[in-house]
């Protein structure tokens, strides 16, 4: 028997990256205390009004198929809420309801691209995106988020990294794992230079409702982009929502169509239910998201100021997201080997960046689904191994 070849496409260089969260959860399964900053998995509960509505959908018997691409009430719920970051309504047509943003991604790939293409992407990029584009057949040119930067995009990075393959560029933004957020200069910049190169920008705004003290710039505000700018959300961060696998594509109408065809043929519908606990996470009002996004804030602070001055570690504040980046370069360890030694000696787990992209090298990411003692108590443990090392 044999396999397609798609099967030797799954894993990039990016599965690799769980090695250090897989030892950590054995080590946790053996009842040790480990302070595992590894996922990026809210440790919020769900809130509970969404969880109702869940269990009043599925016993008012909304147990059967729906339309693949989502019901309407969702779909306008959700271009309401896009239509916020978009500065402009967004038309229920050019939204697509998915399981999530990571299935959003890889349908959107099928759509745009043809086995040979090149995607480009900016990188340490969110470890599963090399599995996605390559599964697509595409291959991935990476254009680099320079740390002397704060790993802020360089558009001239990416116009150096096209060629005529090109098809689409991919940004996430707030970005997975340096927490950058990209500002409206640069995205305006981008849309021009795809629109020069008649290129697709995707752009993956997971953490779009988890931004520090200032507004997320989308993709989708810059409205001469409308005819070639995807954005992809869910509401597995905002709403600690991961288990339910609630998320969209927004894009032209056209685009919008090509991806209800596909998921006519990939999933025939998604959970009416599931998507009935969205409407009631969309519909709510924000401070939900307000207090979580303040919550990682907080976090974020006192990680930060918890490692200043250690030798050998420097951190920056987030612009957004779940993470906090450290550089330890000065360490003289690679990433892999630094985090390796903080969990054997500290038993602290953090992901080794390296397997993001060459400019992730040296770098580790510390997750922030964790209490604020809690991560006080990694910082301090992150010291004393930092300390180890530089003696
Ligand atoms: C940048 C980025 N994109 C997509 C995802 C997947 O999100 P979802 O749970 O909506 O599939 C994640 C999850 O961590 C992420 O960090």
């Amino acid at each position: 028997v044999r396999y397609a070849t798609i099967t030797t496409r799954l894993d990039g260089d990016g599965s690799r990256a769980w090695h250090v969260h897989d030892l950590a959860a054995e080590r946790i399964e053996r009842g040790e205390d480990v302070i595992a900053l590894t996922i990026g998995d809210p440790d919020f509960v769900t809130p509970p009004a969404i969880v109702e509505a869940m269990f009043a959908s599925v016993r008012a018997g909304r147990t059967h198929y729906s339309p693949a691409r989502g019901h309407d009430a969702l779909l306008d719920a959700i271009a309401l809420r896009v239509s916020r970051h978009a500065g402009r309504p967004i038309a229920r047509e050019e939204v697509v309801f998915l399981p999530g943003a990571q299935a959003a991604l890889y349908a959107t790939c099928l759509v745009l691209l043809e086995p040979g293409d090149e995607v480009i992407v900016p990188e340490p990029a969110y470890a599963t995106y090399e599995g996605v584009f390559m599964t697509a057949g595409a291959t991935i040119v990476h254009v680099p988020l320079r740390p002397e930067r704060g790993f802020h995009l360089d558009v001239a990075d990416v116009e150096r990294g096209i060629t005529e393959r090109t098809r689409v560029v991919v940004i996430n933004t707030p970005q997975n794992p340096t927490g950058a957020a990209f500002d409206e200069p640069t995205l305006r910049a981008l849309v021009a230079l795809c629109e020069r190169h008649d290129l697709w920008l995707v752009s993956d705004e997971v953490y779009a409702e988890l931004v520090f003290g200032k507004r997320h710039v989308s993709a989708l505000s810059i409205h001469e982009g409308r005819e070639r700018v995807i954005a992809i959300s869910s509401l597995s961060k905002s709403h600690a929502m991961t288990g339910f696998r609630h998320g969209w594509a927004v894009g032209p109408a056209e685009f919008a169509d090509n991806l209800d065809r596909l998921l006519q043929s990939m999933l025939f519908g998604s959970p009416p239910f599931i998507q009935d606990a969205g409407l009631a996470a969309l519909q709510a009002a924000d401070d939900v998201t307000s207090s979580m996004c303040a919550a990682y804030e907080a976090r974020a602070r006192v990680v930060v100021d918890g490692l200043a001055g250690v030798p050998g570690v420097r951190v920056r504040m987030p612009e957004g997201g779940m993470f906090v980046l450290a550089d330890v370069r000065e360490s003289g360890l690679d990433d892999l080997e630094w985090a390796l030694g903080l969990l054997e000696q500290e038993a602290v787990a953090v992901l080794p960046t390296g397997t993001f992209g060459p400019s992730g090298r040296g770098h580790v990411r510390i997750g922030l689904a964790a209490s604020e003692d809690r991560l006080a108590e990694a910082c301090r443990r992150i010291a004393r191994y930092a300390g180890t090392i530089s003696s």
